[in-house]
């Protein structure tokens, strides 16, 4: 591992060079950041548990058609990427108000939207990942508006698609953040297009998901609020997905990990 090329390093990720052309290595950390980074702590075993949640939902997702960057897991805690130009948007969709859009707008968390809402950030942490609107993304270019309109489209249909996910195992998606990236595609008369697809991660770490009964937080929240038992709650979230075997709840994600190949 040493000896790869790092391209970048992020909060809670590294990215290598890949073994090809076009690839990239993604490795999940344990560093958990929160705050734009101003608190900080390393939670055991949740690069783990994130590298196969998201594997999981991103391979979910290109099983219903959307495109995403995900090639396959090299092992606990590497992925196998495609390389793309990340669009420096963070993407937010939201079912339930909380976070900043209920202290934002004065709403009491846990209120139902009366439809999802669909939100843009600039990717700046210097900023703190200032709320945007369309009109500024076609002013300064961050996006085309064919750009936009796609990641709208599938921004929705991965908000549907997860709902039903999540709701089938008893958790709610109350929101989650996602990135795009722009992939070269060669065409048949040799002009090279873009591509927008999914980038980055889907995990506790970039949603909300709550206890459909409880309303008990399974996600990042735990962290940010000082809740406790945060690895607990991601593995919880691994193991109602199947990913994790059941009886190894309490020593996962070292042993009890799920053959992948069924
Ligand atoms: O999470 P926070 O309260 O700071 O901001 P939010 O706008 O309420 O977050 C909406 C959703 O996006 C939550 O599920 C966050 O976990 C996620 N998010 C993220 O993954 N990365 C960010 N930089 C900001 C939000």
């Amino acid at each position: 591992m040493s000896r790869r090329k790092q391209i970048y390093e992020g909060k809670a990720k590294i990215l290598y060079e890949g073994p090809e052309p076009g690839t990239l290595v993604q490795y999940f950390k344990d560093d958990a950041t929160a705050f734009n980074a101003q608190k900080k702590a390393v939670l055991d075993g949740k690069g783990v548990l994130n590298n196969r949640i998201s594997e999981f939902v991103m391979m979910r997702l290109a099983e219903i058609g959307i495109p995403t960057h995900f090639i396959k897991r090299l092992n606990m805690r590497e992925q196998l990427i495609k390389k793309v130009e990340i669009i420096p948007l963070e993407v937010i969709c939201r079912n339930v108000a909380a976070g900043t859009m209920a202290k934002r707008l004065g709403m009491e968390e846990g209120t139902k939207l009366p439809r999802s809402v669909v939100e843009f950030c600039l990717k700046r942490d210097d900023l703190g990942d200032p709320l945007i609107s369309e009109d500024h993304i076609h002013t300064f270019g961050w996006a085309t508006p064919g750009e936009l309109d796609e990641m709208i489209a599938m921004t929705l249909r991965i908000n549907d698609y997860l709902q039903g996910m999540f709701g089938g195992i008893g958790i709610k998606l109350i929101d989650f953040k996602i990135e795009f990236g722009r992939l070269d595609v060669q065409m048949d008369n040799g002009v090279t297009a873009h591509q927008v697809i999914l980038a980055d991660e889907i995990s506790p770490d970039s949603c909300r998901l709550w206890d459909r009964e409880t309303d008990r937080k399974l996600d990042k929240d735990r962290f940010r609020r000082d809740l406790g038992e945060v690895t607990e709650a991601y593995t919880e979230v691994a193991t109602r997905l199947g990913i994790l075997k059941e009886a190894n709840n309490k020593s996962a994600p070292k042993l009890s990990v799920v053959s992948n190949d069924d």
